[in-house]
């Protein structure tokens, strides 16, 4: 039995990682898999709530199927008060009445598997929810006690403990602790305040984490999407954070880049990013966190299933150590998202992931969207020419090797909506005042011409307020138009079947086609992504596919273009 408080066993060392292409072995089902993410909420609502849930994902898999995906990906539908949708579970094992049942779980895994689609569900194991029963246990059983030595209370600085333990800030803004009452014991939240963090030192976290996968496994889940997987252990004397350190290595950083060091720092326009890359970060990315996967990789593998880590570290290769042999099978790779609308930048990105997962065996994952950040369409630019440039890089994304992670309402060409702030829910908000990710959360329109487009059964209005044009993006709408963006996601989702093989490998040519020009060749299949501002002559080949109109050889800006050979 473990006892709290004792240290997570050492690795046993890595074993050699395996050929990245192929070999004996049966390719396993997520290796070139097209993950869709499902965000719960906002999918599909069957009960005119206007709130998503599990029955209307039920019914509306066929259309994730007809897509072309391989597998969903679902966010949090787990018993929570819902102060961060979901990411404050109270228990891990039922499901929250708003989204439905325990048995609309196994029929909605059921209709999947019937559907040939895997389920990935989402684990939050870095913090649970303040109603979960151990929290609440924990406050009630007062300092010292193994109630709270599940999570990090800490006795507050100051003559009486009315400071926080340290000067860490929460991702939401504000200080990362929250004091018990009047007393000098605080908890440390990297989140909001509802999300105390689990102390993961504590062997008994560990042991229960282990009986959650196991339980989704046995009601059939084939996969993991792991919350903050960067994030559970952090330094163990939880001293302060070095922000002298950090501000000066951001100066030397623009200095280096040419840059006035006093300028505003443009990353931190950034709306989310959970641990950033800053120099001094006792609280992300802690070597033993690595301990953690290897105990669950074999629960992994005696089930065939896996386990895709949320992980924002440093480097290419620090994120990439969680996909080593005996930890996980993939992680996202947020360089790809965080890269603007540039051939350079995407080259980058492109041979830092392909070196960095090479040299651990494993194989990279593409991801331009997810409910946490700015919809590509509106990232890129906005308008017309966002949407032109989302709709390209889609065909870059597609033609990588490894998995591909699609964010609902990205194949409708969905662009970020400016929420009202009366109608803004994220945390962030809350905390900071700042606008948070509610416009990327927007419920899926599905047909008919005004609000809340088919989103559920009656004319009720959903939780957040669908725009009133988005007539023309409907599902219904785009569906059998041959320029639509939901056509060209449907034939570039069955032309890949053919391209991403083990056969194609895991890496890539990069062609020259001229500094501003994205161009590839994986395998049989070469792509070529135009970003700069005038015509490009495409290589030869066949064309396949195209993200808008190609003047015979011609690709115009905006435009990428799948060609055979
Ligand atoms: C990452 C999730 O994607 C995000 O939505 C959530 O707010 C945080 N983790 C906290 O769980
Ligand atoms: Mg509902």
């Amino acid at each position: 039995m473990p006892h709290v408080n004792d240290p997570i066993p050492p690795a046993a060392p890595a074993p050699t990682p395996a050929p990245a292409t192929g070999g004996p072995t049966e390719t396993p089902w997520w290796r070139h898999a097209v993950v869709y993410q499902i965000y719960v909420r906002s999918f599909a609502d069957s009960d005119g709530d206007g709130i998503g849930d599990l029955p209307g994902i039920t019914a509306r898999l066929p259309y994730v199927r007809d897509l072309g995906a391989d597998a969903v990906w679902l966010t949090p539908f787990y018993t929570s008060p819902q102060h961060d949708h979901g990411y404050d579970v109270a228990d891990y094992r039922d499901v929250d009445r708003l989204f439905g049942t325990l048995d609309d779980a196994d029929r909605m895994i059921a209709r999947a598997h019937e559907l040939g689609l895997k389920v990935v569900v989402d684990l939050v194991p870095n913090h649970t929810s303040w109603d979960h029963a151990w929290f609440r246990a924990a406050l009630a059983a007062g300092p010292g006690s193994p109630e709270r030595a599940r999570y990090l209370f800490r006795t507050g600085r100051g003559d009486a403990g009315e400071l926080p333990p340290n000067n860490w800030q929460s991702v939401f803004g504000g200080a990362a602790w929250t004091r018990v009452g009047d007393t000098d014991q605080w908890y440390l939240h990297l989140f909001d305040s509802s999300q105390p963090d689990l102390d993961w030192r504590n062997l008994e976290v560990n042991e229960m984490f282990q009986g959650v996968l196991r339980y989704w496994l046995d009601r059939g889940a084939d996969g993991f999407r792991i919350d903050v997987a960067h994030g559970l252990l952090k330094e163990e004397s939880l001293r302060d954070q070095d922000h002298v350190a950090t501000s000066i290595a951001s100066a030397v950083q623009h200095e280096s880049e040419g840059r006035d060091p006093h300028e505003e720092d443009p990353d931190e326009e950034e709306r989310f990013q959970v641990g950033a890359r800053e120099v001094d970060e006792p609280m992300w990315d802690q070597p033993e966190v690595h301990d953690v996967y290897r105990s669950w990789h074999p629960i992994l593998e005696e089930y065939a299933a896996m386990a895709v880590a949320e992980a924002w570290t440093r480097s290419p290769e620090t994120t990439a150590a969680y996909v080593r042999p005996d930890e996980l099978q993939q992680t996202f790779n947020f360089d790809w998202l965080l890269a603007e609308w540039d051939a350079a930048a995407f080259r980058d990105v492109i041979t830092t992931t392909i070196d960095a997962t090479r040299a651990v065996g494993a194989w990279p994952t593409w991801v331009l969207n997810n409910h946490d950040v700015i919809r590509s369409v509106t990232r890129y630019g906005g308008g017309a020419a966002g949407l032109a440039r989302a709709r390209a890089a889609t065909l870059a994304t597609l033609a990588l090797p490894g998995a591909a992670y699609l964010y609902q309402g990205e194949e409708l060409g969905l662009p970020e909506v400016d929420v009202a702030p009366e109608h803004r829910q994220d945390p962030l908000w809350f905390r900071t005042g700042k606008v948070g990710r509610d416009g990327c959360r927007v419920p899926m329109p599905w047909g008919g011409s005004a609000p809340p487009y088919s989103f559920g059964p009656g004319p009720g209005a959903p939780w957040i307020p669908q725009p009133d044009d988005w007539g023309a993006l409907t599902v219904e709408r785009q569906e059998g138009d041959p320029d639509s963006t939901l056509e060209l996601y449907r034939r570039a989702l069955r032309l890949r079947h053919e391209f991403a093989t083990d056969e194609a490998g895991a890496e890539v040519e990069l062609l020259d086609l001229g500094p501003q020009v994205l161009a590839f060749r994986h395998g049989a299949l070469t792509a070529v992504v135009n970003c700069g501002a005038s015509d490009v002559r495409l290589p030869d080949g066949e064309l396949l596919l195209a993200s808008g109109p190609v003047d015979g050889r011609r690709l115009p800006p905006d435009t990428g273009a799948w060609l055979r050979g």
